[in-house]
């Protein structure tokens, strides 16, 4: 047992920055994808449609990196213990939604950046464009594309999970979780 009763300062900075990060690219890669690009460009306009699929690819690529620094500092430092311990059920099932979401978040921007690159798009980072890696081929940009949209789907249920999970050991058992995230506390 150590004294510990939060992750290291740079990892909860690291989760509340990709909390943040990723229901603003769900939000936008849904939009993107079920209107598509015709639809989306007659409803709002060049201008706007290109800010919404920039945003969404710089959204994406810095998940990517924020998710490659936070696996550092979770492996790297000590995790703190959980006092009072959690029970088996909520030992497997969060241990569960964290790892999936952790695969998921890295998997995630990776076919996204593969199925931008294979269908012959630019990879957008703010202003500039990183390089595709890949070579034009429609057919698996279009299979790429497909999983994007399953496992953006896949991130959207373990969120809800992990969020419901939290705001139970937050609202209804109050014990020590939510502290071990805090920025404050
Ligand atoms: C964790 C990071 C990411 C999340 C959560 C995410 C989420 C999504 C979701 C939910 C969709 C809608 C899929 C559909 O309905 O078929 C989507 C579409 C899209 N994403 Fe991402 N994405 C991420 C990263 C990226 C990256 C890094 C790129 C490219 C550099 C990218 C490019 C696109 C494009 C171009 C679409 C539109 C696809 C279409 O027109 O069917 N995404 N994204
Ligand atoms: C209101 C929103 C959120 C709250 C209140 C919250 C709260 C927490 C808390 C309290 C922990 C520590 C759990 C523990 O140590 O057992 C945690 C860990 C974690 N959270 Fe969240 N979270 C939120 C949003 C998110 C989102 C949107 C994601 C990503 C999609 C996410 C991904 C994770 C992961 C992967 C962990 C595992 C611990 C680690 O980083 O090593 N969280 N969260």
């Amino acid at each position: 047992m150590h004294e510990l009763d939060h992750y290291i300062y740079p990892h909860r900075v690291l989760h509340w920055l990709v909390a943040g990060a990723v229901p603003l690219a769900l939000a936008s890669g849904f939009t993107i994808g079920t209107l598509g690009y015709e639809r989306t460009f007659d409803l709002v306009g060049n201008t706007f449609t290109n800010l919404l699929y920039t945003s969404h690819k710089t959204l994406g690529v810095t998940i990517l990196l924020l998710m490659t620094l936070r696996i550092i500092t979770r492996v790297a430092f000590v995790v703190p213990d959980h006092d009072p311990p959690l029970n088996a059920f909520e030992r497997i099932v969060s241990t569960s939604v964290h790892h999936l979401l952790y695969l998921a978040l890295i998997v995630m921007p990776l076919l996204g950046w593969a199925a931008t690159a294979t269908g012959g798009y630019p990879i957008e980072f703010f202003k500039w464009h990183l390089p595709g890696l890949l070579g034009e081929h429609p057919a698996l940009s279009s299979q790429l594309y497909i999983w994007h949209g399953r496992i953006g789907w896949a991130i959207l249920v373990l969120t809800v999970l992990h969020v419901a999970g939290a705001l139970f050991h937050w609202r209804i058992k109050c014990d020590t979780v939510t502290k071990r995230m805090s920025l404050f506390d």
